[in-house]
């Protein structure tokens, strides 16, 4: 199964996508992570992706397609993917069906989490992520076991560079330019299933679980 989580910063994408690669034994696929663990090791393709992320633009779509589709070729794929961040446009969103169709495959489902601007941004100012395995924690919603540690790995937690209020704000208008158009795109293919964001995360995740249940 193939199934991608479409939001918007904030909506809770890393979160969900925690739950149901437990639930559907599934790989997590986030562009976001990629290029933060390429970063953390002073890459190349971290070097290229720095200078975007901390403004919240984009990072180029030939850098960002190639990242993707290479992790999408390794073994652990096969089976079945969630992809988190990605697609982010149309031309990405194009690549991705081309190259999934090239291979006999496609997208199943599109599930789009849907949360309203205030509270994104009460999220992305709450946040802190592991240093280690990214997961998501959020200072007073789902705060760690431990204070500054993942309860997952034990990891470091922090704040994310792009979780400012101007980097925020800069993200949420590129994703209203670029990224929401994908929720007409895949609604046209009949994939799209809308999720009602608001509630604490276990809601969500129960609401998606079912979506997903129901489309199958
Ligand atoms: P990326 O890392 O993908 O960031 P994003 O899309 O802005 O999304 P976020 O990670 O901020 O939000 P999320 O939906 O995962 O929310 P989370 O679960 O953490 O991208 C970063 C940058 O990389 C981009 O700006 C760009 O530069 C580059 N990039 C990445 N992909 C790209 C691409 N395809 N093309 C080009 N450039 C790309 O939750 C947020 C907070 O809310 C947490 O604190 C969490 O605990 C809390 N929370 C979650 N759910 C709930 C709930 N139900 N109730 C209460 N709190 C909740
Ligand atoms: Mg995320
Ligand atoms: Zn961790």
């Amino acid at each position: 199964m193939y199934v991608i989580l479409l939001g918007a910063p904030g909506a809770g994408k890393g979160t969900q996508a925690d739950t149901l690669v437990r639930e559907l034994e599934l790989v997590h696929v986030a562009s976001g992570d990629l290029f933060r663990q390429a970063l953390g090791q002073g890459t190349e393709l971290g070097l290229k992706a720095k200078s975007y992320m901390e403004k919240g633009m984009l990072v180029p779509d030939e850098v960002t397609i190639q990242m993707v589709l290479e992790r999408l070729s390794a073994p652990d794929c096969e089976s079945g993917v969630i992809l988190d961040g990605f697609p982010r446009n149309l031309n990405q969103a194009e690549a991705l069906d081309k190259a999934l169709a090239e291979q006999g495959k496609a997208i199943d489902r599109v599930v789009y989490i849907k949360v309203s601007e205030d509270e994104l941004v009460r999220r992305l100012s709450g946040r802190w992520i592991c240093r280690d395995c990214q997961m998501p924690y959020h200072a007073t919603d789902s705060p760690p076991r431990v204070w500054g540690k993942c309860d997952k790995c034990g990891g470091e937690l922090y704040q994310r560079a792009d979780d400012i209020p101007e980097t925020v704000k800069e993200r949420l208008g590129v994703y209203f330019a670029e990224t929401a158009p994908l929720i007409d795109y895949y609604t046209r293919t009949g994939k799209l299933l809308e999720v009602e964001g608001k509630g604490g995360a276990a809601k969500v995740g129960s609401r998606i679980l079912s979506a997903l249940g129901e489309g199958r």
